[in-house]
């Protein structure tokens, strides 16, 4: 799991100005609030002063009051009164928690989790169709029981249409392409294949509506490490457009926020057909997405068989190397060990500007900066 990306934490109907929202990233607690101009705000969930969940207090007016003693937290993190210090008591310095960057887009409330400065930030991925007069759009709320990466993986993922989605309809792969490297083009910050369809299929229950002959394309990527796109687009005029948004909950459990764009079957009476047998397939993902084993992906490829038509899988887990080393992965195993004894937070930007914090930081796997500084120190060792 990696800091320093767009994460989504809810619907934007979820979080009110009425109580607070709770929602959990990587095992962590957040929570999320509208202030009384209906701003939305994400700070760290534990209260700095004996450890109460904020989501469990209350709003009163911009702030979020703590269950426990009271204390009031605003949309910046700062504890802006502590109710047993009286009206003119002096709020301790260090009485802050990690406040992050936030975005409400598409009818989701999405939190930058990291403390990078905004000129260095990856983008929220930009969905050109949303809202747009001649696109539909439908959204879900997918939970599944499976780790973010094998679902990411999966999007990414041509040849195993056939197999898992046999109803769908999809036009195949042609052989040649199965056999060869997924061809793949670098986009900023992901990869992505795009391409023609192959051999026909058997038509679906769709196909009655379809305009022109079957002459599409169809293809996927991703943009940072949870953040996927789907484009069938069977003919010119008759296209799905899918965009997942990921929210690993921790190792075995992700939220997916899932936007279902379509510029065709357009009347109210199609949304349903469509929306059953978009959730067929999305059912027939899940049931095999969580009987995989390991549930994480490996650490290295060789404890699986990547083949040539594995290319997507390879460069997404290429380009989740390449963020570790730049010390944005998580270190799971030694944030798990110490969770009970330490609270731990994400670090927000300001952690960058100011020090004096109180919860810990999450530990992190060592980037190339760090190994590379202690290569350097260990060479220095041997050779004095
Ligand atoms: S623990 Fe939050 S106010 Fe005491
Ligand atoms: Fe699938």
């Amino acid at each position: 799991m990696f800091i320093n990306f767009w994460y989504p934490l809810g619907l934007s109907t979820e979080i009110t100005g009425e109580k607070p929202f709770r929602a959990q990233v990587f095992g962590l607690p957040f929570v999320a609030f509208r202030d009384s101009a209906g701003a939305a705000h994400v700070i760290s969930d534990t209260c700095v002063h004996r450890g109460g969940s904020l989501s469990k207090g209350k709003i009163k007016g911009d702030r979020v009051a703590c269950p426990y003693h009271g204390w009031e937290f605003g949309g910046d993190g700062k504890c802006a009164k502590v109710p047993s210090l009286g009206e003119d008591g002096k709020i301790p310095a260090r009485a802050k928690v990690d406040a992050y960057p936030v975005q409400e887009r598409y009818g989701i409330l999405f939190a930058f989790l990291g403390d990078l400065p905004e000129a260095e930030r990856p983008p929220l991925y930009e969905v050109p169709e949303y809202g747009l007069a001649g696109w539909k759009s439908q959204t879900y709320v997918l939970n599944l029981g499976a780790y973010y990466q094998r679902s990411m993986e999966n999007g990414m993922d041509p040849i195993h249409n056939e197999f898992v989605h046999p109803l769908q309809g999809t036009p195949k792969m042609s052989a040649e392409l199965q056999r060869n490297q997924t061809p793949m083009e670098d986009i900023p910050w992901g990869s992505k294949f795009y391409l023609p369809f192959g051999e026909k299929r058997a038509d679906t229950a769709l196909a009655a509506d379809r305009q022109g002959s079957r002459t599409g394309a169809a293809g996927s990527w991703y943009q940072g490490p949870n953040q996927l796109v789907t484009w069938i687009d069977l003919t010119a005029t008759n296209a799905f457009h899918q965009y997942l948004f990921e929210q690993p909950i921790d190792e075995n459990h992700t939220r997916i926020f899932f936007l279902n764009l379509r510029n065709w079957l357009m009347e109210e009476k199609h949304d349903k057909r469509v929306e059953e047998l978009t959730l067929q397939i999305v059912n027939e993902d899940m049931a095999l997405l969580e009987n995989l084993n390991p549930v994480r992906t490996p650490d290295t490829n060789n404890k699986e068989i990547l083949l040539p038509s594995d290319h997507a899988v390879f460069r997404y887990r290429e380009h989740c190397r390449e963020w570790e080393s730049r010390g944005w992965r998580i270190d799971m195993k030694a944030l798990k060990a110490k969770q009970g004894d330490v609270a731990f937070a994400i670090p927000c930007p300001a952690r960058r500007e100011s020090g004096n914090w109180v919860l810990d930081s999450v530990p992190l796997m060592p980037g190339q900066a760090a190994v590379q500084a202690h290569a350097k120190a260990a060479t220095g060792i041997r050779s004095a």
